[in-house]
């Protein structure tokens, strides 16, 4: 396959109007017993193509639990998820993997780069995943370093770059099979201000690629100024969502 025929794969567009992700009436519990603890209380949440989405709300209300039914790495109890335009009820878990691996990109608080591979490498793995030939994978995992300004330590390992150069890396590697969805838990949490500033500037400006919608869970008042709407979760619901100036006003009494 050619640069241009993988890129062209990768880049296939939703059909208008489609919510990125729809979450109908989701519960989800842990445990059973005295151990039982109810995750997701009959969750509504719907994030839209072209937004940073943030989910806020203090350590424990469900906002990871949230992330994980969404990418189709946890099952939950009931109610409906879509993503994408696809139901992700009833599919098979072989089915969810390779939805997740074409579709989704991922960014956590920890890196989760492979030490041993440079940086090219570690990003051309979602594009060998999904079958995409080594010289191709490599040569647009290149271009896609250079994006987040990394092109001069492509050949590196992770051990020598800073850790929001490490972020960079994982931004890169989410970003590199062209997923319409983005997933970010908590991307800022391990890093310094002025680092964290610079990551959130790239996820906005990722976030509005048409077609193209970032997650943000986080628990970091300074990402809020980023985001196009935020949902605020408290205690497995969701407590309130708002958007525009309402970030603004929100904003000025939280700080
Ligand atoms: N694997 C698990 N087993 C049992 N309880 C869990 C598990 N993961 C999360 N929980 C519980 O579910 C609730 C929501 O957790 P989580 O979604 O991680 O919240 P957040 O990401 O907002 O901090 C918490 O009470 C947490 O202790
Ligand atoms: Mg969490």
């Amino acid at each position: 396959m050619s640069v241009a025929a993988a890129n062209e794969l990768l880049t296939a567009t939703s059909p208008p109007g489609t919510a990125a992700v729809r979450v109908a009436g989701v519960t989800k519990t842990y445990g059973t017993g005295d151990s039982r603890t109810v995750a997701l209380k009959a969750v509504e949440f719907e994030a839209r193509p072209g937004e940073l989405h943030l989910v806020i709300g203090p350590s424990g209300c469900g906002k990871t639990t949230l992330l994980s039914v969404v990418a189709g790495t946890l099952a939950w109890d009931s109610g409906e998820i879509e993503v994408l335009g696809t139901r992700l009820n009833g599919m098979k878990d072989s089915a969810l993997a390779a939805f997740r691996g074409r579709h989704i990109g991922f960014i956590f608080q920890q890196f989760n780069l492979i030490p041993t591979l440079d940086l090219v490498e570690n990003v051309s793995v979602p594009l060998l995943l999904n079958g995409v030939r080594r010289a191709v994978a490599e040569r647009r995992a290149a271009e896609v370093l250079a994006r987040v300004g990394l092109a001069e330590k492509a050949r590196r390992r992770p051990k020598d770059l800073s850790g929001g150069q490490q972020q960079r890396v994982a931004i890169a590697r989410a970003l590199v099979h062209e997923p319409r969805l983005i997933i970010c838990d908590e991307p800022t949490s391990a890093l310094d201000s002025r680092t964290g500033h610079t990551i959130m500037e790239l996820l906005a400006d990722i976030a509005r690629t048409p077609g193209r919608c970032v997650i943000l869970v986080t628990h970091d008042p300074r990402t809020y100024g980023f985001a196009s709407r935020i949902t605020e979760m408290e205690d497995g619901r969701v407590r309130q969502e708002f958007s525009g100036q309402a970030i603004q006003d929100f904003i000025a009494t939280h700080h």
